[in-house]
């Protein structure tokens, strides 16, 4: 009976795609079904990779020239991709149901993987409710303008650059706290409502991809049963090397605001530098642990040799050829956008491009020169690389094994370029500077740790906030009290002035609003390290017995084993459960904190005593 069913909505499928075939007067063998469904796939990879160029080339033109006329264009072309894609999947869906008899694996995964369609799944005019309050939640955020410091100006401060360079520049606590304050109020509050019914919708949608709730749906990109226990379990072997920097940083920010602290242990939450304390890098001058010695900031060094946008760009393509890799194609020299234009106005939010035709590769940002746009280009030619390198697999495998994968591979590389050890290779840091003391060595450790230790708490807790609103553990009257709880208890901050379910803190971050799931960029920072370890060791630029040749100094340049251990993986896309993929490129089947730990142990021993020296005790109550 199963079989039959399966027949004949295969043969409706057929008919329906090009001419109609009679019906098979024969009754087919399993395998020819499986070869039928085989070839519906192969159509529905071209069509789908043929919407997704035009779709592609559609909004590149809006991202690259905002108007009117390029955004109509943009959202039409968005439509008819969710509207194909929508086909497939109720046709997929309705065929293909009772698929278990079919023997070809990757067949198999194919089409679970099609089965995942997330909030396109909706009816019509659900879906444009979604789209809108995603649109709306996401406009008000980039518009919200807040008033000055004890001035009576207008209120047109904007989050970029306005607020970001504050946040960053200014030891000013009254102004800090002010338009902390102000851009949560702002930003946040107005969107409380939106939000709640946002969830509503989105579980909505979840429901009719077969899922309890949205969190749930969003957690399948990582193929595993026991993820949410995975990343509880990194989080609490990090935590110790977390609460270190924690106690060293408060101490250090004691010293500067020392009113603003009490006795619970917590950091208020305007002093680290950054809107939303996510990465601490720029207090760093406020706390350099050996203020004598050099730190890797090689901006004025970039500057003085003439550096460009181009040339930049010039030098992270030189690192991935070096090691075997694929260098950028003449297509993405001519059609990128790597400095902001003059004449017109563009999305400037750096990002990589893959416009589904296998040629058209592209990356889009304003590039300045300096130290943090080098590791910036970097990690988007790494998300190009991974398009490269996985560009022959059918459209459904054209992505990261999962999230956090397309996060990492630049960040990977990254971690090789700003070594003192490369910055010198490439003649930034001057010959005579020494950089393989212990006290350089912590210097840069501890501004790695202020970028990449500070970040894993707040990376964590954006979705497991949302988890906990997805499943209804927390309604809508625990929204901005349950915010705090996280970032009390994961980030050991609190808020700098009074806050109340009147206000809407999490929405005061762009990702809450833009929708966009975060979890990857946790998954990323812990096996980027992975990476890193293994690629090294490939390389024979790391050996733990080794003193000479820590972690954090290894420099992968030119290294064609660790290249072609690199794209082994990453040519694979998503075709394999990623724990496969990450056997091939590291030997391990599991995300693993103890990399993390190896890099930063120099500085955790050095943390340890001088936070012991200073009577300052890890952790908060
Ligand atoms: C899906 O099925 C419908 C009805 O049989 C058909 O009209 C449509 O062309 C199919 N679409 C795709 C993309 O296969």
């Amino acid at each position: 009976m199963k079989m039959e069913t399966l027949q004949i909505s295969i043969f409706l499928l057929a008919c329906s795609l090009s001419a109609c075939w009679t019906l098979p007067s024969i009754r087919k063998n399993e395998n020819d079904l499986e070869s039928e469904a085989r070839d519906y796939l192969a159509e529905i990879d071209r069509l789908t990779s043929q919407k997704c160029y035009e779709s592609t080339v559609a909004e590149w033109d809006y991202a690259t020239d905002i108007n009117t006329q390029n955004e109509k264009a943009k959202l039409k072309m968005s439509l008819e991709l969710a509207k194909l894609t929508k086909e497939i999947w109720t046709n997929v869906t309705i065929t293909f149901k009772e698929r278990q008899d079919f023997k070809d694996p990757d067949l198999l995964r194919k089409l679970k993987k099609i089965r995942v369609l997330g909030s396109a799944a909706l009816p019509d005019d659900e879906y444009k409710k979604y789209a809108q309050l995603e649109t709306s939640m996401t406009k008000h955020y980039s518009t919200t303008k807040v008033c000055p410091f004890e001035t009576r100006e207008a209120c047109i401060y904007s989050l970029e650059p306005d607020l970001t360079k504050i946040m960053r520049e200014s030891r000013y606590e009254g102004a800090l706290r002010h338009f902390w304050t102000q851009w949560h109020d702002k930003s946040g509050g107005p969107i409380k409502k939106s939000y709640k019914q946002f969830i509503e919708i989105s579980n909505q949608a979840a429901k009719l991809n077969n899922f309890n709730d949205m969190g749930e749906l969003w957690l399948t990109a990582y193929e595993s049963e026991t993820i949410k226990d995975d990343v509880e379990q990194l989080w609490q072997t990090l935590k110790p090397l977390y609460q270190n920097i924690h106690a060293y940083v408060r101490a250090k920010l004691r010293n500067v605001y020392g009113d603003q602290f009490s006795d619970d242990g917590l950091i208020p939450a305007h002093l680290l530098g950054n809107m939303w304390a996510q990465s601490w890098e720029n207090i760093y001058s406020l706390m350099v642990p050996y203020p004598k010695k050099s730190s890797i900031d090689v901006t004025q060094e970039m500057i003085k040799q003439g550096y460009t946008p181009l040339k930049m760009f010039q030098v992270a393509d030189e690192f991935f050829t070096s090691m075997g890799l694929i260098p950028m194609p003449n297509e993405f020299w001519k059609q990128s956008l790597i400095e902001k234009p003059k004449n017109r106005e563009v999305v400037c939010h750096a990002s990589a491009w893959d416009f589904c035709n296998g040629k058209d590769f592209r990356i889009k940002q304003c590039t300045r020169v300096t130290t943090k746009d080098l590791v910036i280009v970097h990690h988007e030619m790494g998300h190009i690389q991974y398009q490269l390198q996985y560009k022959h697999q059918p459209y459904i495998y054209r992505e990261g094994a999962n999230p956090g994968f397309h996060e990492a591979v630049g960040d990977t590389i990254a971690l090789s370029v700003i070594t003192p050890k490369h910055l010198r290779k490439i003649g930034l840091l001057d010959k005579t500077v020494p950089i393989d003391d212990h006290e350089t060595s912590i210097n840069f450790l501890f501004a790695m740790a202020l970028e990449k230790i500070a970040f894993l708490p707040f990376s964590y807790l954006i979705d497991k906030y949302r988890w906990d609103i997805f499943d209804g553990t927390v309604d809508e009257s625990q929204y901005n009290t349950h915010w705090w709880k996280l970032r009390k208890e994961y980030q050991g901050i609190k808020p700098p002035s009074v806050r109340t379910e009147e206000h809407f803190d999490a929405g005061a971050k762009f990702h809450i609003p833009a929708n966009v799931e975060y979890l990857r960029y946790f998954v990323s920072t812990v096996i980027q390290f992975q990476f890193h370890r293994s690629l090294c060791t490939e390389a024979s630029q790391y050996s733990p017995e080794d003193p000479a040749k820590p972690l954090h100094n290894c420099d992968i340049y030119g290294s064609k084993v660790a290249g072609a251990k690199l794209a082994d993986g990453l040519s694979m896309g998503s075709s394999r459960k990623w724990p496969e993929i990450m056997k091939v490129m590291t030997g391990q089947e599991k995300m693993d904190a103890s990399a993390i730990r190896e890099y930063f142990k120099p500085l955790e021993d050095w943390l340890t005593s001088v936070n012991e020296k200073m009577r300052e005790t890890p952790g908060w109550n």
